[in-house]
């Protein structure tokens, strides 16, 4: 059966790479698929231990989450540390994974800069902390954005090793499932997960460089969209994000080379719902004068509604708490099946 987890950090303010990466995404899917969707509240101490926030930025996220159309019902709203079983299995896999592994994913090296010894042990553990949010729930696919990408191989490594490792346990004991493995038929506990990186905007670039991904870190304002922008600010980075003195070629291989167009090409299909071959349809040979506003529009359409429904619903931060504390349960009840299972696999003494 399908399942789909998904997962964003409660740290600094949303911007348009995590709706076109996964926001938009996840309100896609969740009429098609049983879908859980967390704050993953353990990994924004990764980076940073002490936070004045946390509770606040949490409950943005999932105020986030329900203003762009999730339903708390049909879909498992929570936050990852109400349900501690994401940190039980991610120490099983901090067991599983190799630290060389672990040393080679792009993120780490980004994020703990030049002086890596002194990066928190939770840094270098972090994608097996993210293997768990996803195999705790034996979830088969991953909407996220193109940056995650090397983190999701790194779970389907983990999920291959610990199927290897315990392969005449999990047979013994009939927790097996059949999947395939490209032609393949294997047995395994734990599913070989499928990222959901496609669409026209998999990795939203920054607004004033082409070669960056936009990023809440980023020291400019002007890099990047936020959901919380209003009208006027989302106009003004529009017209002043980057481009060449080209106009928009006629084809979509007039972009190559060209990647601040091919970003902007690439967010108002995404935006639009449509391909970046009809936006070129569109608009080929116009002036980036005429693209930009039509762009800064359609960016204020979309986005405008969802952070007026954000402010509305934390406005209320008990109603928020509430459909954490309900996902919390219901995730907690499916963690903990998955659980009683591994701990079995692996021979801890339970009786
Ligand atoms: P995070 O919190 O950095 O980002 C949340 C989501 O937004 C996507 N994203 C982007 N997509 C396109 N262009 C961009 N410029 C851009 N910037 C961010 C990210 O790809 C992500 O989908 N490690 C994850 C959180 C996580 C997780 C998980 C995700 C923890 N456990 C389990 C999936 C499954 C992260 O830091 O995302």
């Amino acid at each position: 059966s399908q399942l789909v987890f998904s997962g964003m950090q409660p740290t600094g303010n949303l911007h348009l790479g995590n709706y076109l990466g996964a926001l938009q995404k996840f309100v896609a899917l969740q009429d098609n698929y049983d879908c859980i969707y967390c704050v993953v509240d353990m990994h924004s101490i990764t980076a940073q231990l002490v936070h004045d926030d946390l509770a606040d930025q949490t409950r943005a996220i999932a105020a986030a989450y329900l203003a762009c159309g999730l339903d708390p019902k049909k879909n498992i709203i929570f936050n990852q540390s109400r349900v501690p079983q994401h940190a039980e299995l991610a120490w099983i896999f901090n067991c599983v994974a190799r630290i060389g592994w672990m040393n080679r994913m792009t993120q780490f090296k980004d994020k703990a800069g030049k002086d890596r010894e002194n990066a928190s042990l939770g840094l270098l553990a972090y994608p097996s902390l993210m293997a768990s949010d996803i195999l705790v729930y034996r979830a088969t696919h991953v909407p996220v954005g193109d940056d995650q990408k090397q983190h999701l191989e790194l779970a389907r490594d983990i999920a291959q090793k610990f199927n290897n490792d315990f392969s005449e346990r999990i047979a013994d004991l009939g927790y097996g499932v059949e999947m395939e493995m490209g032609e393949e038929h294997v047995s395994g506990f734990f599913p070989l997960t499928e990222p959901l990186i496609e669409g026209p905007a998999p990795r939203v670039m920054s607004l004033r460089d082409g070669s960056k991904k936009m990023s809440k870190s980023d020291p400019s304002d002007l890099s990047r969209i936020n959901l919380s922008d209003d009208a006027d600010a989302i106009a003004r980075k529009i017209r002043k994000a980057k481009t060449d003195p080209d106009p928009l070629p006629g084809d979509l291989d007039g972009l190559a080379g060209r990647p601040e167009a091919e970003n902007l090409v690439g967010i108002y299909a995404a935006l639009a719902g449509s391909t970046r071959q009809e936006v070129i349809d569109a608009f080929a040979g116009q002036q980036f004068s005429v693209f930009k506003p039509a762009l800064a529009d359609l960016a204020v359409e979309k986005l405008a509604p969802i952070s007026a429904e954000m402010r509305r619903i934390t406005a209320d931060p008990g109603f928020v708490d509430g459909v954490l504390r309900d996902g919390g349960e219901r995730a907690g009840a499916r963690a903990e099946a998955t659980m009683k299972k591994v701990r079995e696999i692996i021979g801890f003494l339970t009786a």
